[in-house]
Formats: structure tokens, sequence, C-alpha cells
């Protein structure tokens, strides 16, 4: 395998995503300390002591889906937690096992092979796109210790361009999770007194999907680094499976604490993300989280995020507004919300503020 080195006065951004070798090319080369432009700024890194150990987000065994308890507590987690996992949600544990060894495998690839799925510019409309996320002013860029690989799953996009090493675990995973998001979300609405998703109403509630492969590669220095800092995801809902190696936190809508998902086999985790905060009028949770990494364990993690569609028109849903009930949001069009949310970067909650009125 061909690896182009790192040396220290070598342009990292350079090194990392023009060359697409990645944080984990980074590593490859045997590093031993990290370099200055991933070291995070103190308030993004994870404070270890503000991490509860004692609490856990809910688990809801999806067995009988339709009973009307299971719904009731889809529902009330996703008002007091935002967050919660699921387990007998149906999709088979080969599907799942079968797509993090494709992510393993992509990853593997030499730089050449994954620079043919990189650009420099981060556009929402690719079918399949290799990318870094370096946040803050141009010579201050800091990078999170992460690669990252996103397939579009929608009718314009071409799976075919796909890596051949993930294209039909992906496809194969997309198949069953679709169906299984679409039902979340049907009983997520149903809790808001709006009628199944017809329609009119799925390109608003998943008119755009997208299925990442996240990588977090050993890291020397994991204190001073973060995977992913704290964020809330702009979708309306995002599946993530995990694998068991641990590190994602979500922090507690009430307190400073974080909250560990504990990895459990089989299971998918369910967020809330800020489009549905916002067409529930702030009935359900966009919880922040974030990804620490290891110093010994790579990670894999593959989020499928359900996204309005970008001519799609966000906002409370008027009929789940109760008498006298106030506004906290207006009606924003997804795609510049998502343009704000991307160019901005506004940390965590503060991503919410560009739809409240
Ligand atoms: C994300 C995310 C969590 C994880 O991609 O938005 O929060 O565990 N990922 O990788
Ligand atoms: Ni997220």
């Amino acid at each position: 395998m061909s690896l182009s080195k790192f040396e220290p006065n070598d342009d990292i951004l350079d090194f990392v995503i023009k060359k697409a070798n990645g944080l984990k090319g980074l590593v490859d080369t045997n590093l031993e300390v990290i370099p200055s432009q991933c070291i995070q700024p103190k308030e993004q890194r994870l404070d270890k002591s503000q991490i509860d150990n004692q609490e856990s987000i809910p688990t809801i065994d999806l067995s009988n889906f339709d009973d009307l308890s299971v719904e009731k507590s889809i529902q009330e987690a996703a008002s007091k937690w935002g967050f919660f996992q699921i387990i007998n949600h149906g999709i088979p544990i080969e599907v799942l096992d079968d797509l993090k060894e494709a992510g393993h495998k992509f990853f593997e690839l030499p730089a050449e092979e994954k620079v043919k799925y990189s650009t420099e510019s981060y556009s929402a409309g690719e079918s399949v796109l290799m990318f870094w996320s370096a946040i803050g002013e141009k010579d201050e860029k800091v990078l999170e210790w992460r690669d990252t690989i996103r397939h579009g799953c929608n009718p314009q996009n071409d799976s075919n361009l796909w890596p051949s090493q993930t294209r039909n675990q992906v496809l194969e995973y997309q198949k069953w999770a679709t169906p299984l998001a679409k039902k979340l979300l049907e009983v997520l609405l149903k809790g808001l007194d709006v009628n199944e998703i017809d329609e009119s109403l799925e390109p608003l509630l998943m008119g755009t999907k997208a299925i990442n492969i996240n990588y977090y590669p050993p890291c020397p220095n994991p204190s001073i680094a973060i995977g992913i800092r704290r964020h809330c995801d702009v979708s309306c809902i995002t599946l993530l499976l995990q694998d068991d190696t641990g590190g994602l936190y979500v922090r507690r809508t009430k307190g400073d604490n974080w909250i560990h998902v504990n990895p459990i086999k089989g299971a998918l985790a369910v967020n809330i993300g800020n489009s549905l905060q916002i067409m529930s009028n702030d009935r359900y949770k966009s919880i922040e989280h974030c990804v620490s990494v290891d110093s010994n364990r790579g990670r894999i993690s593959v989020p499928l995020f359900l996204n309005p569609s970008p001519d799609s028109v966000i906002g409370p849903f008027p009929q789940m507004l109760k008498d006298g009930e106030k506004l906290v949001y207006k009606h924003v069009l997804y795609s510049d919300y998502w343009d704000h949310y991307f160019t901005k970067r506004p940390s965590g909650k503060a991503s919410l503020d560009f739809a409240k009125i």
C-alpha cells in the first residue's frame, strides 16, 4: 500500500482532506502526538467530570410496534429525552454487521482510491461524498477526529457511483431502515395529532435521505480531541447504528451532564433532529450530542438522516397547536436553514435560533 507520509511541517488540511489520507492516514504514520490543528478548544472537549454514569436513555422494544403502549413510549421518549434506543426493530443482525464491516473495508482503502470520492466543497446533492469537518476561520480551523463518507439516497442520486466496498450493504440497509424510519415518524406525528404520512407529508419529513459512515480512528491524545463536536442534528429524525466501542454522549435536557449511549448489540439509536423540534413547536426535543475518541480502538457508526426536501417550508404544524399556544418558531425554507446550519455552524442548541420567532 503506497501512502504519502505526513511530516511535521506538512499542511495537515492538504494531507488529510485534499489528498484524502484522512485522520486514519495520519494515525497510520505512527503518529505519537496529534497535530495542533486537531486540538480542540477547551469548551469543545468532553469534560469527563460532567459524565453522569447513573442515567441512561430509554430502550424501547419494538416487538409489538402496533401496541398503543409502544407508541406512547416512543412519543414520551421523544419529548423527554429526544434520544432513545430501539431493539427488536426487525432489521436482521447480519444486515447491520455487514454494513459496519463494509465501512471498515472502505476506510482501509489507500488514499489513492478514497480520493475519488472526496471533494473540497461540501454539497448536499452529491450521490457520494467523502468529507471532513474543519471548523473555524481560515488559519484557525480545527479538525474533528473522524473520516466520513456520505451516500445520498434520493431519486436523483446514483448508487452506481458509490464505492463497491459499501454499495450493496448500504442499499440493503436502506431497504430495511427506510420503512422503519417511516413508521417511527408516523408514530411521532400521531403524538402531535397529525395524521399518518401521506404523499404531501413525505417530502417534508423524509424528502432527503443520506446514509453516512463515520470512522473514528484511534487517537493518541483523546482528551484534547473530539470525534464530533457537540451538535444537534438538522434532520427530522436520525437512526444511528454504532459498533460496540462506545463514545457517543448525549446531553441531558436539564442540567449540564452528559449520558453515554451504551452500545446494545443489534440496537439502533434514534434521535429527534432540529427540523422535527421546529415542526412540533418544541414538543419533541433535539438533543445535543458528541462523540469522544479512544486511544486504542477505532469506531464505526452509521447515521441515516431523514431530512425535509430542500424546497420544503418547515414550521409548527397548525393542526397540533392548542388554543392560545405560543408559536416558538416561524416558517422557514429548509434549504435556507440547511445553508445557515452548515455555513455558520452554530454550536449545539443555538442551531435552532435561525427559526425562532
Ligand atoms: C452525527 C452523529 C454520532 C455517532 O453524525 O450527526 O451525531 O455516534 N454521529 O457517530
Ligand atoms: Ni449527530
